[in-house]
């Protein structure tokens, strides 16, 4: 197959998310369950040894960005192992970049060992900082842990540093502004994002999600925001807030998606590439690879892997369809993908 992952509308392919784990020490209600989800069986989670392969792969094929996700991503027991051996690839454009979305518990203990191995950037989760109200939203009182985990992210050489918040009505929809004004404090950006319908209970309702517009309004109250230009295939698009240097920006998937731009692919827990966090499809490269007998060539594997990957790429819709009456939320939640 040719070299770059370029789709049928001609979008090249830049960005691969891992899945490491479909764990987490949260309970978002949005998310999942009080008692968690039906949790993939350990010997189906990818080993290190393959995340590995398959990274090589990819950077091979025009990969330049790894997101280290999950679940939570740290809860991975070699998740410094992950990162460094990730970080070591090169690509045709130099070595590779490798990032990591998570909820920040644990994040200020092993931040040091994570930047050590080479991450490069973080993205951290945080949709209230109202301690009631985090306890209720994840079910777990620890808000504590994750100021200090972006604390310690806030005082690293990490940056830009990210805050992701989803908007919910009735749950932070009041408090937008002091999260705005909370990420300032700490030197982030905040961006919010459009509750998508991902849950793993299939519960979303769009009269409970906060739009972009509603953002804005609310963030206008208080601020002048001015649009930032160039966005590229940036998920958010972002404003300036009273001229700088501060910004805020807005994933709004459902209101205006940004699929025509979008340059990434996904890699689930159990090892299926997804082309879509909406696809219905799931390319699975590790049946396919754990398949192959010990002794095969490495060059066989690597050429499963690639012809897998470009298979996901050339299946790749032009969009989502949230908002088609057909639309069909995928099986899996979030939190594998
Ligand atoms: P950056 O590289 O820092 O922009 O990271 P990111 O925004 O791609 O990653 P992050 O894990 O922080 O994701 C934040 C939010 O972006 C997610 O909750 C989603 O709402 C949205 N997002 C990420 N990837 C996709 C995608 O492929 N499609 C859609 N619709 N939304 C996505
Ligand atoms: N819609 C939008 N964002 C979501 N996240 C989790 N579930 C959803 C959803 N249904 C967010 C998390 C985290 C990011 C990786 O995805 O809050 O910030
Ligand atoms: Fe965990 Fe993220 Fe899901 Fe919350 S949204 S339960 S932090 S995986």
């Amino acid at each position: 197959p040719a070299v770059g992952l370029v789709d049928t509308h001609g979008r090249v392919h830049r960005d691969l998310r891992i899945s490491l784990t479909d764990r987490c020490s949260l309970r978002c209600t949005y998310c999942m369950p009080e008692q968690g989800n039906e949790w993939l069986a350990r010997t189906s989670i990818l080993t290190t040894d393959e995340i590995v392969e398959i990274a090589e792969v990819a950077a091979s094929l025009g990969i330049r960005t790894f997101r280290l996700t999950g679940g939570e991503p740290l809860l991975r027991t070699d998740i410094v192992d992950v990162v460094r051996r990730v970080a070591a690839i090169s690509g045709p454009d130099g070595p590779v970049e490798v990032a990591m979305t998570t909820n920040g518990i644990r994040l200020a203990e092993v931040l040091p060992d994570l930047i050590d191995a080479g991450l490069t950037r973080l993205n951290i989760s945080i949709d209230t900082i109202d301690r009631e109200r985090f306890a209720a939203l994840t079910r777990r009182d620890r808000l504590d842990n994750v100021l200090e985990g972006i604390a310690a992210a806030a005082a690293s050489d990490l940056k830009p540093l990210k805050l992701n918040a989803v908007a919910m009505r009735g749950v932070n929809d009041d408090q937008l502004a002091d999260l705005v004004a909370f990420a300032m404090e700490v030197g982030a950006q905040l961006r919010f994002i459009e509750q998508m319908p991902l849950d793993s209970g299939h519960t979303w309702d769009r009269s409970a999600m906060v739009t972009r517009e509603e953002i804005l309004e609310a963030l206008s109250e208080r601020w002048t925001l001015e649009p930032v230009p160039g966005r590229g295939g940036a998920p958010a698009e972002k404003w300036r807030i009273d001229g700088g240097p501060h910004e805020v920006g807005v994933i709004a998937s459902v209101t205006a998606p940004f699929c025509g731009a979008c340059d990434r692919l996904r890699l689930t827990a159990d090892g299926q590439f997804r082309n879509c966090l909406f696809s219905l499809t799931e390319y699975d490269v590790t049946s396919a690879v754990r398949g192959m007998p010990v002794a095969a060539a490495p060059d066989d594997r690597r050429r499963v892997i690639a012809e897998t990957l470009h298979a996901c790429v050339l299946g790749k819709l032009p969009g989502h369809a949230i908002n088609d009456p057909s639309f069909l939320q995928p099986a899996r939640g979030m939190n594998a993908i």
